[in-house]
């Protein structure tokens, strides 16, 4: 069992990361501070795979829960294009302004909401009206807050999003951490769910992808 995100072993994730377009140079600066601060964003590999999956439903209202400097979002919100509407979450300032400077950089501050910083769940509250899509990527244990949450708000063909459902590959040997635990919980919860149907992609820590019936 591997102890870091290699689910699909170093080789592969190699050929994965090799076989990648170059980035434009936000996304590229983006990634070289993520590096540099620690900052456990998606990454390119899976930032596409956000991409295609909110292009193929034609997601235009996406929120997001746990955006850091807003790398994620710059995927969303070009997926979402001219018309999208992609809302941001994070509890750090200083996250918010970095996150701010890249959207504009990268032209798409106009289809963009910061809300706080604070708490994201809090934030998804005070929004209204239905969603296409939902990305969660806030602290673990808040998973199962955000499915039991987020289900009502999503429209049926909409898309439930949740990066690291492996959580290290801590998922198939758990331990007793909250934070496995919760990871746990929220896929079966995403599995049993008769309103759901989910797959979980195993690239780099692991995505899943639920569509709301
Ligand atoms: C994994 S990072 C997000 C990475 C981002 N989605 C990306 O891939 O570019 C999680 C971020 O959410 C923030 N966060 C964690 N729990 C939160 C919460 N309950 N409310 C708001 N922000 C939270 C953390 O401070 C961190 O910046």
């Amino acid at each position: 069992m591997p102890d870091d995100l290699t689910i699909t072993g170093p080789e592969v994730e190699a050929y994965l990361a090799q076989i990648l377009p170059e980035r434009d140079p936000v996304l590229v600066e983006m990634e070289a501070q993520a590096a540099r601060r620690a900052i456990p964003i998606v990454g390119p590999a899976v930032g596409r795979l956000l991409y295609l999956a909110a292009r193929m439903i034609g997601a235009r209202r996406i929120f997001e829960f746990g955006s850091a400097i807003g790398y994620s979002t710059l995927w969303w919100a070009r997926a979402a294009g001219e018309m999208g509407e992609v809302f941001y979450t994070d509890n750090s300032l200083e996250n918010h302004r970095e996150a701010a400077g890249y959207f504009t950089r990268a032209g798409v501050a106009g289809r963009i909401r910061q809300l706080g910083p604070g708490d994201a769940l809090a934030a998804f509250q005070s929004t209204t009206g239905a969603f296409d899509l939902i990305f969660c990527d806030v602290n673990k244990p808040a998973y199962p807050e955000v499915l039991r949450l987020s289900l009502p708000r999503l429209r049926s063909g909409g898309l439930l999003v949740a990066d690291n459902v492996l959580w290290s590959g801590k998922v198939a040997r758990p331990d007793d951490s909250r934070e496995t635990q919760a990871i746990l919980e929220f896929n079966r919860a995403a599995y049993a769910s008769p309103d759901l149907f989910p797959v979980i992609v195993p690239l780099r820590d692991g995505v899943l992808i639920a569509r709301k019936s």
